[in-house]
């Protein structure tokens, strides 16, 4: 696990740019992106779109969606489309939506194509936010998405904090994958990181802390807003 502090959000967005280009470039065939959602990859998704990036070995999909029309503004496919995949040539799977559907059966539908998509059961790098209190994903504190069956990579998850149906990728996929990178911005981000990265033993285990427990490279991109509350300096690099 890797802990990269940048000066501030933009600079932390245009690191974050060249860490996926660089991934996607060092990469094979059918490299496997999962985006995330929310608004802090908005300026990293923007520069992105304007790197020299092997764009046409990659599948990208979505990390998290929320239960709403696939043109609704505060859908996360229709941010990172109108952000990034539709100025770049790459392949994107998108979780559908319909009125005559349920969010079980969407996700069941998606978890379907990213097992088309990933026949090693691995994605390349998967994109992840994480919120003030410590989710990601839409994995959130006291959901049942957090106890997934085994085998499942792609949930529908009820968050009654927002009285909202979300979809999400599970920690068995996220746990699989080879890299997860977060980007983390804010002073309102500081307390919630503090305790996913270092956690009183008091303290109950927050969503994003449980995505370090697989076997995948975890990379924590953050600006210097968001480590304010970080006590073991040895644990950051400065970007
Ligand atoms: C979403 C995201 C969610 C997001 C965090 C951080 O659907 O909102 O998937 O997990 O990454 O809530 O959101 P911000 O980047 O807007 O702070």
């Amino acid at each position: 696990m890797q802990v990269i502090v940048y000066p501030d959000a933009d600079t932390l967005a245009d690191a974050a740019a060249r860490f996926i280009a660089e991934a996607v470039n060092t990469g094979q065939e059918g490299f496997s992106l999962g985006l995330a959602g929310g608004s802090t990859p908005i300026e990293t998704y923007d520069r992105l779109s304007r790197l020299d990036v092997a764009w046409e070995r990659v599948e990208a999909w979505m990390s998290d969606e929320r239960w709403v029309p696939l043109d609704d503004p505060e859908c996360n496919g229709n941010q990172a489309a109108r952000e990034l995949m539709d100025h770049v040539p790459a392949r994107f799977h998108r979780p559908q939506f319909a009125a005559w559907l349920t969010a079980a059966d969407s996700a069941a539908h998606y978890e379907a194509v990213l097992r088309s998509l990933h026949p090693s059961g691995r994605s390349d790098l998967i994109l992840l936010g994480m919120g003030e209190d410590g989710h990601c994903a839409s994995l959130f504190p006291g959901t049942a998405a957090l106890d997934s069956p085994s085998g499942r990579w792609f949930v529908h998850n009820y968050v009654p904090q927002l009285d909202a149906e979300r979809l999400t990728t599970t920690y068995e996929f996220l746990h699989a994958a080879h890299a997860v990178a977060f980007l983390v911005a804010g002073t309102a981000k500081a307390e919630a990181l503090r305790a996913v990265l270092e956690p009183r033993p008091d303290e109950s285990v927050l969503p994003s802390t449980r995505v370090m427990d697989g076997e995948s490279e975890v990379t924590w991109l953050i600006d210097k807003a968001a480590a304010a509350e970080l006590a073991d300096t040895d644990l950051v690099e400065m970007g």
